[in-house]
């Protein structure tokens, strides 16, 4: 058993990850800010594990609250998912992401660095690959993010490589995430975006409970099989899985072990809204539009070092990703409550 601090703790991912961590036996320290998230969502979390997270709410780039934090928990490891992820903010918003993502992250690795603690699982993204030359993407293609987002996932990449060169003491896991969906089974947690969502599941689920009129499916004319854009979606449960993974690696492995997380198979939009209307029952009205600047028409990962490094490999089918996505939606059709 280990003591992990997971930042970001209420959000997506954060959440479905403190779920797993317990399940492996950890003890589990929780941060986050809200910026993003809402109270509800930790309560949640210690529901369905019969176990409370210590939680602090507070911020990654405040030095003062984070030295304190290490000095009250043995910490042994630290999952960091705190930061901003739109990609369309980021490219209004340049330096709020840059704020959150960069001096963040540096706030939070000196703290760590003096607290003694040196292992670390980073969230990266597939979005450090800017447009693959070819598909499946394997983690030695070259990087090239086109927006703020991407780019500030992909320098935190390069001061963690710095780092660990510096210091080898350090122990870094780099997860290079595809594209997260589904929810836990329980149905009482998942993805809870502001507003209109901006990623493809989420707002299918919207479409089929009735709270958006159609889906907008930006493309018809990509290069693919039937001309929507394809990438590969993974369950929310299977990522958190391949953290817990990660920590014991690092325990085995010392340097930087840079890893797609994803289940190497790609789905295209129109596919994506068949299954999900299987599934749910629910006609999902559609109309083809132009594309969103900044798409790319595909991509999905080769994730076969994870499977060698980690022994993981993703156990969900699109299926269970469109069934789990439809629980949460249905039981939660305005997302958590406020308090
Ligand atoms: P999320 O927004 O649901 O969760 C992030 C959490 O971090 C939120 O609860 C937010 O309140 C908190 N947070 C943000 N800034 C903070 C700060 N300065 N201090 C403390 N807490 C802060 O996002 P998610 O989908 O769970 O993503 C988690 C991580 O994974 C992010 O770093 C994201 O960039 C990365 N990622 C996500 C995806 C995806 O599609 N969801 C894909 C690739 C990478
Ligand atoms: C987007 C982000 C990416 C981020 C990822 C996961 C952009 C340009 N990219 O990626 O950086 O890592 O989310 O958070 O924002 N689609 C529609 N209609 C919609 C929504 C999406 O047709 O209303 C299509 C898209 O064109 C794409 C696919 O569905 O082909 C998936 O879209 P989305 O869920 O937004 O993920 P990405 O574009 O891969």
């Amino acid at each position: 058993m280990a003591t992990i601090l997971v930042t970001g703790a209420a959000g997506y991912i954060g959440t479905h990850t403190c779920i797993e961590l317990f399940a492996a036996g950890h003890q589990v320290v929780a941060l986050d800010n809200f910026s993003n998230s809402k109270p509800e969502a930790m309560r949640r979390v210690a529901r369905i594990a019969g176990r409370e997270p210590l939680f602090h709410r507070g911020d990654i780039r405040d030095r003062v609250a984070l030295d304190t934090l290490f000095a009250t928990h043995a910490i042994d490891a630290v999952i960091h998912f705190a930061g901003l992820k739109s990609v369309g903010e980021s490219l209004s918003e340049p330096l709020r992401y840059y704020d959150n993502n960069i001096s963040g992250s540096l706030t939070l690795l000196e703290c760590m660095g003096r607290a003694g603690v040196r292992r670390l699982v980073f969230s990266s993204s597939a979005n450090v690959y800017g447009d693959p030359h070819t598909v499946p993407v394997t983690e030695s293609f070259p990087l090239g993010p086109t927006n703020p987002y991407g780019r500030s996932k992909y320098m935190m990449e390069l001061m963690l490589r710095d780092l660990a060169a510096a210091e080898p003491a350090w122990r870094i896991g780099l997860l290079r995430y595809f594209n997260p969906v589904g929810a836990h089974e329980s149905g009482l947690i998942g993805e809870d975006p502001h507003g209109t969502p901006n990623n493809l599941l989420p707002y299918i689920s919207k479409v089929a409970i009735g709270k958006l009129e159609q889906l907008n499916i930006f493309g018809g004319d990509y290069p693919t099989a039937d001309g929507t854009g394809v990438r590969d979606y993974i369950h929310v449960v299977d990522l958190a899985a391949a953290h817990v993974k990660t920590l014991q690696a690092l325990e085995r492995e010392a340097g930087v072990q840079t890893l797609n997380v994803g289940t190497g198979t790609g789905y295209s939009v129109l596919e994506m809204v068949a299954a999900f209307s299987r599934i749910s029952g629910c006609a999902i009205p559609f109309r083809i539009v132009g594309r969103r600047a900044g798409d790319i028409a595909c991509s999905y990962a080769d994730p076969s070092l994870a499977h060698a490094v980690l022994g993981w490999r993703a156990q969900h089918d699109l299926d269970a990703m469109c069934r789990d996505s439809w629980r949460w939606q249905q039981g939660n059709p305005d997302g958590y409550p406020d308090d």
